[in-house]
């Protein structure tokens, strides 16, 4: 056992299998009391079973560690606040979260049903919120915490998962302003972006060229929780196998400016030689791929 996490209470959510799991067990192993969340559902979200969320618990306690099982759902405010809430009364206080809750509903955009949409922005993106809700008030009270949300690549984009690219897209900008809204209360945000072999990347319709194992992303998940990196905030880190990459923060890349006011037609001349776009990296990908471009 390491010490990284001595003394710290860390509450991870979808910690019954995959990353989430791994986050947990290697959080247990290097000294903290972990909160275990999992709804235990099917890949889709449907089918919730509190199993897998009790057995990493016994995992733990049987490794040593210490742990408490919550199979509440995430992507509800009650789900988020219970997840703190049994932090709290186990452990006393609550010095990082891990949201790792995640579910896919495949589909082509123009095919997409409400029911494809609503369920995965519900786990990822308002389950990201409900638990940094609840948490940021503990952490701005405690003057500490770390909140870690995880995304994805796919926040650039996606060819079939645009419910679950919008829902990373989204964890990334909510972790910005996370790192944002806390910073004068000594509390730090940021995402992570993995690719490790679980039930989920098993379904991604891409091959993955670069992927590694969920005790990788750990290992990054832990750093970033411990005091080791209190200076890192607003930051977003892909990990994948023995890769490690940081993203940019959005920025402008290029403006011009008019003189009087804009019509369609002055904008027609000046922005493709003054402005003019910036090329989607996936894009060029998907063309190289089908031999358009
Ligand atoms: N595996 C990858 O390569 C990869 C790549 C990019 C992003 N991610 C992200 O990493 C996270 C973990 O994914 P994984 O690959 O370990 O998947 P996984 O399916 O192995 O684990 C996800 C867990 O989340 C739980 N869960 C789902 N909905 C929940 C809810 N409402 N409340 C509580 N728990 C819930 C599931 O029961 C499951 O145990 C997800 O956010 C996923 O989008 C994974």
């Amino acid at each position: 056992m390491g010490n990284f996490l001595a003394g710290k209470v860390i509450a991870v959510t979808g910690a019954g299998r995959g990353i989430g799991r791994a986050v947990a067990l290697v959080a247990a192993a290097q000294g903290a009391a972990v909160v275990v969340n999992d709804h235990g559902v099917a890949l889709d979200g449907r089918e919730p079973a509190s199993e897998v969320g009790e057995s990493v618990a016994r995992e733990i306690a049987a490794a040593g560690g210490r742990a408490v099982a919550v199979a509440d759902d995430i992507s509800t405010m009650a789900g988020g606040q219970r997840v703190v809430d049994v932090a709290l009364a186990e452990y006393g206080r609550l010095d990082g979260v891990v949201c790792a809750a995640g579910i896919l509903r495949e589909r082509m955009l123009f095919n997409m049903t409400e029911e494809e949409w609503d369920p995965v922005l519900a786990t990822h993106l308002k389950g990201t919120f409900t638990v940094f809700r609840a948490a940021s008030a503990v952490m701005r009270r405690q003057r500490s915490g770390t909140l870690i949300g995880v995304t994805s690549g796919s926040h650039q984009g996606s060819v079939s998962q645009a419910n679950y690219s919008a829902a990373k897209g989204g964890v990334v900008s909510l972790v910005r302003s996370a790192a944002l809204g806390l910073h004068k209360y000594g509390v730090t945000a940021n995402a992570v972006a993995p690719v490790a072999r679980t039930r989920m990347s098993a379904n991604v319709p891409t091959e993955l060229k670069e992927i590694g194992e969920p005790e990788d992303v750990a290992a990054l998940v832990v750093y970033l929780l411990s005091d080791r990196a209190r200076e890192i905030t607003g930051q977003v880190y892909t990990i994948a196998g023995p890769k490690i990459a940081l993203w940019a923060q959005p920025r402008e890349v290029r403006a011009g400016y008019a003189e009087g006011a804009w019509t369609p037609e002055r904008i027609a001349e000046f922005l493709p030689g003054t402005v003019g776009a910036d090329p989607m990296p996936l894009l060029s990908l998907l063309e190289r791929r089908d031999g358009h471009g």
